[in-house]
């Protein structure tokens, strides 16, 4: 019997989703067959922060029965890590395991006032403001200018309509965290074209891109940005909000990819 490791390795699916704060339960609804935790996979570091399993699930789309690999928990830059190493696990999408289309999915603070918290954003674009890249050191001056696959986008949008399921759209800022931000922050990156702020996300986009797959991007509006409401923010929150929409983000993975 060969490990559950060589086995995702030999199932070569196409598609690869990764998971946000608070978002580990998406992937149960993928009719899961096999887990593989992250320690198992030479390279990958391990998510240490609440909220975030740290394993790769394989399942399969509803419908077309599609294979897909879920990763459950990804690592940050707030966690002492370079934009290198948590961009091992795009790495190994990639080459290992043969993807060739990612849905990045977090949990992100919104900017815009038109959003609502709980909803969903799908990223047209990104502002990387975290003075990192994954491809420092390596290859040089790739394209950026669509990193989120237009005709992905097109895809989360049709099927956001059909499932009357508002979609917001947006730019999202990458911040290295690990602390909120300022008001004043803020107010600099709605000046900026942000629409939504994260500390994720945009190292994964910027690795996957550079290996030339098809990249989409939805941020799961947790909380307001700082200064936009009178509350503090709290990681407790995020996640419990998370919970909450993850079941409208399932939906939408679902009807879009099907
Ligand atoms: N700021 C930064 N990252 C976040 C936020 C936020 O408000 N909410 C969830 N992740």
């Amino acid at each position: 019997m060969s490990s559950a490791l060589d086995q995702l390795v030999a199932a070569q699916p196409e598609l690869a989703i990764i998971l946000g704060s608070g978002l580990g339960a998406v992937a149960e609804t993928f009719s899961p067959v096999l887990t593989v935790p992250y320690s198992e996979v030479p390279g990958l570091p391990q998510s240490k922060v609440p909220g975030h399993a740290g394993r790769f699930v394989l399942g399969s789309l509803p419908g077309s029965g599609k294979k897909v690999v879920v990763a459950q928990g990804r690592s940050h830059l707030y966690e002492g890590l370079t934009a290198a190493e948590v961009t091992a696990g795009v790495r190994f999408l990639a080459g290992e395991l043969g993807v060739k289309r990612l849905i990045l999915t977090n949990a992100a603070g919104a900017i815009d006032a038109s959003f609502h918290v709980g909803g969903l954003m799908l990223i047209t674009d990104h502002l990387n403001l975290l003075g990192a890249s994954p491809l420092t050191g390596g290859p040089h001056f790739h394209d950026m200018s669509e990193v989120y696959s237009a005709e992905l986008r097109q895809a989360f949008l049709s099927a956001a309509g059909r499932l009357s399921l508002a979609l917001h759209q947006g730019v999202y800022a990458a911040v290295p965290g690990p602390q909120y931000e300022t008001p004043a922050e803020i107010r600099m990156f709605r000046t900026l074209g942000a629409h939504a702020v994260g500390m994720s996300t945009v190292p994964e986009a910027i690795q996957a891109r550079a290996l030339g797959l098809e990249v989409a991007g939805i941020s799961l509006l947790t909380n307001w940005a700082a200064g936009l409401a009178p509350a503090t923010l709290h990681h407790g929150e995020v996640v419990e909000v998370g919970l909450a929409a993850g079941k409208d983000l399932a939906r939408l993975l679902h009807e879009a990819l099907a």
